[in-house]
């Protein structure tokens, strides 16, 4: 990272300081709408952490139960909801075939803000897949192929050979999304916004979705 962008973020970093002792989070101030208000919150956390404020950590569970999470980044959002990517037989991802309710956490430690994401989650189309699997950089492309993510591997050496072997496969093309990657959705029904504050007596708004498709506010304790 260049010199100029370190002292930027150092600059960010001592007003947001300063704006924390101010922080608050409010029902009459907060956005009714929690996609816009995760847009606002996204927005500084991505100007403070460009890199990483996109990883949250998601967790499945399995068919007996047993939870697990790991971290994945978010690649889209919107008022459907929140957008990843990954291999379609990976554990996580045989996990959510069996149980597509599953959890997303934020945490953005320079502004001391959480956000917890609860739904299910869907299939992203085909095009959608392509077309961000288009975007990334060739290596990964290939890795993707070469990766039969959460499988074992007996040797670190038998992952290079099928990177090796992808590589001369698609030499001189455009690296096509292979068919077992691809994304998901979490289609929110709740969202709760955690402003950290003093003393521990953080702020916890609570966003859960109407049968009409609306959005009510609750204040949770600390
Ligand atoms: C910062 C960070 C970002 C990651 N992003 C992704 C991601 O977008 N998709 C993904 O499949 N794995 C991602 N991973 C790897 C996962 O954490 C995990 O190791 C992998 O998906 C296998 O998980 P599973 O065996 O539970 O399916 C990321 C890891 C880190 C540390």
């Amino acid at each position: 990272m260049s010199i100029i962008k370190k002292l930027v973020i150092r600059l960010l970093k001592s007003s947001i300081s300063r704006y924390l002792d101010e922080a608050k989070l409010y029902k009459a101030t907060a956005n009714a709408n929690p996609v816009r208000q995760f847009a606002t919150w996204f927005d500084l956390a991505k100007q403070l952490d460009p890199e990483f404020a996109n990883a949250m950590v998601l967790s499945t569970s399995s068919s007996s139960g047993q939870p697990s999470s790991r971290l994945v980044l978010l690649k889209d959002f919107d008022e459907h909801g929140f957008v990843f990517y990954t291999n379609y037989g990976s554990r996580k991802s045989c996990e959510l075939a069996d149980n597509p309710q599953a959890n997303l956490v934020f945490w953005w430690k320079e502004v001391y803000r959480q956000v917890r994401v609860e739904g299910r989650v869907e299939k992203v189309s085909r095009a959608e897949s392509e077309a961000y699997f288009a975007t990334r950089v060739r290596g990964s492309q290939i890795g993707a192929w070469a990766s039969r993510q959460s499988s074992t591997l007996e040797h670190r050496a038998d992952l290079q050979k099928k990177i090796d072997a992808y590589e001369k496969k698609f030499k001189g093309q455009e690296v096509p999304c292979p068919p077992f990657w691809g994304g998901f959705r979490l289609l929110p029904h709740a969202i709760e916004f955690w402003q950290g504050r003093e003393n521990r007596l953080h702020d916890r708004l609570r966003y859960l979705r109407t049968d009409f498709g609306t959005w009510e506010i609750e204040r949770l304790s600390p």
